[in-house]
């Protein structure tokens, strides 16, 4: 009985300490709990053995009356015995006298002697929020979010791309970003350490070149796979090259041609063998020509490797789909401007003159592949999406919790590409002829012809063409995905905004796109990337193309590099002989001369597959190791969201068997929440 004489009321708390290397505490925990009517005492959670890793522990909270609706949780640490230990909390679940269980999310550092507020899972928008803990829940966002912002800051990265975050190392980012990683991790993310595990650190100075190109069967030992070896076997074969526009690391390149660009001259003559005695005019009219258009590549001066000048160039690819449904080459031409010198190779001609002429387009393949679709497109993207949320979006953010599992790992794994691989001494630089100068004039281009139809799929497919073409794995698996994410989505966020004008008032919402325009995007309107929202259509399609480039895209880009660019011929990451000036020219020995060095090759293939491996803290798309909902409309669509990708996984799997090369980035059983390595 207490004072008053009436009876105890009791809430029941459990602690769920999160289950990652030093998530445990010895330290002192004191919990109080605050609701619309009282707050209980502070309390020691006395633990005697300590919150140890991975461990849920029940505690008793004894009250005299009941404290209302619970609107937060107050949490704070005091060392034991002067010993300073943090505790990593994954969530607080609380069962109150009214019988309900109240989930209040925390997934982040406690330090001895700091105070944390939790608040209830039930996301808000900040026109909603009416947590009357500190008397106005606004206040309490906007002081998360002045926190937040002093936090994460951004950072011009050169002139002309996407902010970056502004932290140095990756090890040194604050604690709720930092999930389970650990120096080690960062220790292990190098080429040198990968060259290693591919035992060929003994040719990482041999600059010497190849003999014959099956010299490169020996390197692959057991660095193989049934794609690598794909790529072997048929690397120099038209119907390969061509497959690869579609299915390969590089799905973007390609659109339909309907009218021959006039610094790209081929005459029917040329092509009349391969068009099987059909003119061009006629298979344009038909939609079956197709052209990808390096031109971005014009002008750049290829990079210095291993003190050799190295050759890049801009071609153009003129593609023909046969009655068959296979993609041909018809028509190359190595570099922007049509003369004498500059020759349209063709499959007619000599066959070291098309293999080499195909040979500079896989190398401008490797440039345009890196740098624009999958460093600037999904990379860069990410960590902009991921710093505006952190920055705008409170943790009782719809939005934020939305988001949350597709911004895990991002920052680190970017800083350390900044670090490792493209700074002036990372081994991308070293060894890429499209490394140093080149790479950032690069970067600067495609960031500056960026749009916002380019990254939404439907759009882009529509803008290129190519929603017909056949045996595009890609666009199939990557539609279906689209809709899928889009429909999660859509319904998620209808549930909390329900209509336009809860989109237009929602201020934390039109900060965040307001950054991503500004320091994302560099506040260029031709990109079409909106600057605010006006409209829940217009909210859910970008959300949509956030979750998709961090997810899906990215895998689409990312998971094969190492599958096609292991057999470095059909990837070459730096050419060491400009294009032929004219044809007949070519042998095989030029060939090998052309090609990377043993030096570079395996440096290059060490990249790769870094790039390749999987992430150390992944996460399957729609598993999310976050438990930041407990309403019922978020976790029932979670759950169809999951249903919706294991069907589509089922499909593609089936479809698999039935092709020669299974096409297998875009299942989503292979797509991680996050652009995570
Ligand atoms: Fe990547």
């Amino acid at each position: 009985m207490n004072m008053k004489g009436t009876a105890m009321v009791i809430y029941t708390v459990k602690t769920y300490t999160g289950n990652r290397l030093l998530a445990g505490t010895t330290s002192l925990i004191y919990i109080q709990l605050r609701g619309t009517e009282d707050w209980s005492e502070e309390q020691n959670l006395n633990c005697i053995h300590g919150f140890w890793q991975g461990s849920e522990q029940e505690f008793k909270i004894d009250c005299e009356a009941t404290l209302g609706e619970l609107t937060s949780v107050k949490l704070y640490s005091k060392p034991f015995m002067g010993l300073y230990d943090q505790w990593f909390c994954d969530k607080i679940t609380i069962n109150t006298p009214e019988g309900l269980e109240i989930l209040f999310p925390c997934y982040c550092w406690l330090d001895s002697n700091e105070t944390l507020f939790l608040r209830p899972a039930k996301a808000s928008l900040v026109f909603q929020d009416t947590n009357p803990m500190t008397k106005d829940g606004q206040k309490q966002r906007t002081r998360e979010l002045v926190e937040q912002q002093k936090l994460f800051r951004w950072r011009v990265y050169a002139e002309g791309t996407p902010q970056v975050i502004d932290y140095d190392t990756a090890t040194t980012l604050p604690p709720e970003v930092q999930f389970s990683f650990t120096k080690e991790a960062e220790f292990i993310f190098s080429a040198a350490k990968q060259l290693a595990c591919l035992k060929l650190t003994g040719l990482a100075d041999c600059r010497k070149s190849w003999e014959s190109i099956r010299d490169l069967e020996k390197i692959l030992c057991e660095n193989r796979s049934t794609i690598i070896e794909y790529c072997e076997e048929h690397w120099d074969e038209d119907e390969f090259f061509g497959y690869q526009f579609l299915n390969g690391l590089n799905p973007m390149m390609i659109q339909r041609c309907s009218t021959l660009p006039e610094k790209f001259p081929v005459t029917d003559d040329m092509v009349r063998d391969s068009l099987r005695g059909s003119s061009l005019q006629q298979e344009m009219e038909k939609g079956n020509i197709f052209l990808s258009d390096y031109k971005m590549l014009d002008g750049l001066v290829g990079n210095v490797v291993n003190d050799r000048q190295q050759y890049l160039t801009a071609p153009l690819v003129l593609l023909y789909c046969s009655p068959y449904g296979r993609m041909l080459p018809i028509a190359i031409q190595l570099r922007q401007q049509p003369s004498k010198d500059n020759p349209i190779f063709l499959p007619t001609d000599s066959k070291v003159d098309w293999k080499l002429a195909k040979i500079f387009v896989r190398n401008a393949e490797f440039a345009v592949h890196e740098i624009d679709f999958h460093l600037l497109r999904t990379h860069l993207l990410a960590e902009v999406f991921t710093v505006a949320t952190l920055r705008n979006l409170p943790s009782p953010h719809p939005l934020h919790k939305l988001l949350f599992p597709h911004i895990r790992y991002t920052l680190q794994i970017n800083i350390m590409a900044r670090n490792q691989l493209i700074s002036m001494d990372g081994t991308l630089s070293k060894y890429a002829g499209v490394g140093g100068e080149s790479l950032g004039k690069l970067l600067k281009r495609a960031t500056a012809s960026l749009t916002y139809s380019a990254l939404c799929l439907p759009d882009n497919i529509s803008e290129r063409g190519l929603e017909t073409v056949p045996h595009y794995y890609y666009r199939d698996d990557g539609r279906k995905l689209w809709d899928i994410i889009n429909k999660f989505v859509a319904g998620l966020l209808s549930h909390y905004y329900q209509h336009d004008a809860h989109v237009q008032k929602d201020t934390e919402l039109q900060c965040w796109i307001s950054e991503i325009f500004t320091n994302g995007f560099l506040g260029r309107d031709s990109s079409g990337i909106p600057s605010s929202f006006q409209t829940l259509q217009e909210l859910i399609k970008f959300v949509t193309m956030v979750i998709f480039t961090a997810s899906a895209q990215h895998a689409a880009v990312n998971n094969g590099q190492y599958e096609f660019g292991g057999w470095m011929p059909n990837y070459p990451t730096a050419l060491r002989k400009p294009p032929p000036m004219e044809k007949g020219q070519t042998t095989e020995n030029m060939i090998l001369e052309t090609l990377p060095d043993v030096s570079t090759t395996v440096n290059g293939m060490a990249v790769l597959a870094l790039l390749s491996k999987d992430a150390a803290d992944h996460y399957p798309l729609g598993h999310f190791p976050e438990n930041l909902y407990d309403e019922e409309v978020p976790c029932k669509l979670t759950e169809d969201f999951q249903k919706d990708l294991k069907k589509l996984s089922h499909f593609i799997e089936k479809r698999n068997k039935k092709l020669e090369l299974p096409y297998t980035y875009l299942n989503p059983k292979n797509v991680d929440n996050s652009v995570a390595i």
